[in-house]
Formats: C-alpha cells, structure tokens, sequence
C-alpha cells in the first residue's frame, strides 16, 4: 500500500511537472505570437499613421505603367527634343518597351511599391546625350501633360516632380 502511494505520489509529481511544462510552453507560444502580432500592428498603425504610399495614391503599378507608357510615346516624337543629334540617336525605336518597363519599375520603387529597379544609373544611361536645360524643360512639358491627360492631383504630381528633380544632376549634363 505505502508502495502504491508512493508510486501514485512520484506519478502525479511527474504529472504536474509535465503539465506545468506544457502550460509553460504554450504560454511561451502566445507570447511570441502576441509579440508577432504587437509588430505587424504597430507596422499597420505606422503607415496609417504616414498615410498611404505616394504608389498606393496613383492607384499601384498598372497606373503607374499606364503614364509611363504615354510619356515615353510623347517623348519620342517630340520633334523639339529630337532636335539634339545626341538624344535623337540615342533613342533606339525598338528599346522603346523595354525602356517603358525599366522607367515603371523605377517610379513603382521609387514611390514605395514592390519592385525593384534592375536598369543602368541615371548618369550612365543618359551621359552621352548632351541633355540640356531646354531640354529638360521640353521633358517636365510633356510630363506634366502626361500626368494632366490621366488626372493625377497637383499634390502627387508634385511628388513626382520631386522624384524626377531628384535626377536631374545626373541627367542635365550640358550647357
Ligand atoms: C530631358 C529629359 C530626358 C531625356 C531627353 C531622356 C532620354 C532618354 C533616352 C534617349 C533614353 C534611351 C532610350 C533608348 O534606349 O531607346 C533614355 C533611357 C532611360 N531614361 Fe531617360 N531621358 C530623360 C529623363 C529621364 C528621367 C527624368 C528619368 C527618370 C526619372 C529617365 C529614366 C530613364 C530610364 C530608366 C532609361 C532606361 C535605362 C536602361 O535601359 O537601363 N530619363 N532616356
């Protein structure tokens, strides 16, 4: 019998131990999880917060394809820009849907949408081409009348302008 009690005394220390250190697990699982959620809350509250994305406001990568598709067609018979031998032979016809697909997934990155631009510096890209002030203000022309054909509101259209400015160093190379 005092065998028995002992046995049933061991048994049910063993079981309390082991219960405890499921309990104990599970309470450490809920607490990450809790941890986990507390971050990806505080992420969500934080952009609600900054607001939504300049990319999240043009209405995401099929828009933002859209104008790129347009500015790129405008550019390339823009007779007035042309007019610079070192831009008029820099444009290759058939580059044309590849140079579309490079300028999107820079404005989709540089807006905070998910791509990544994979394509040449700004610097390298134009460096031969003898971009001048004029025509810089033949390009910022025809933007604008992108961004207007398509509606975009002044507040985003200046927010792209900013990206844009924020090449010109690297673009505008000559007098
Ligand atoms: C006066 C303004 C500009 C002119 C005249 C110009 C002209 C050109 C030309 C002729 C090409 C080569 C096209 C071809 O291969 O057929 C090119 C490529 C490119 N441009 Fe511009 N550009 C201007 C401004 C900009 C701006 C503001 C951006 C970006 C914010 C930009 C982004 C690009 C990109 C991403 C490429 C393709 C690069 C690659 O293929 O890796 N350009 N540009």
């Amino acid at each position: 019998m005092a065998k028995k009690l002992m046995v049933l005394e061991v048994g049910s220390v063993v079981l309390v131990g082991f219960l405890f250190m499921i309990a104990s697990q599970a309470s450490a699982q809920e607490q990450g999880t809790e941890a986990k959620e507390t971050s990806a809350e505080g992420a969500a509250e934080k952009q609600m917060e900054a607001g939504p994305s300049l990319y999240d406001r043009l209405g995401g990568v099929y828009n933002i394809a859209a104008v790129v598709d347009d500015l790129i067609d405008r550019l390339a018979v823009n007779d007035a820009l042309n007019a610079n031998p070192g831009i008029n032979s820099a444009r290759i016809p058939a580059h044309s849907p590849g140079v579309k697909y490079q300028l999107t997934a820079m404005v989709c990155q540089a807006t905070g949408g998910p791509c990544s631009y994979t394509g040449m510096s700004m610097k390298d890209t134009h460096a031969d081409m003898g971009i001048t002030e004029k025509d810089w203000a033949l390009f910022e022309v025809d933007f604008k009348a992108t961004l207007d054909k398509f509606g975009v509101p002044e507040a985003e259209q200046q927010e792209l302008f900013a990206i844009t400015d924020s090449t010109k160093a690297d673009i505008v190379v000559a007098e």
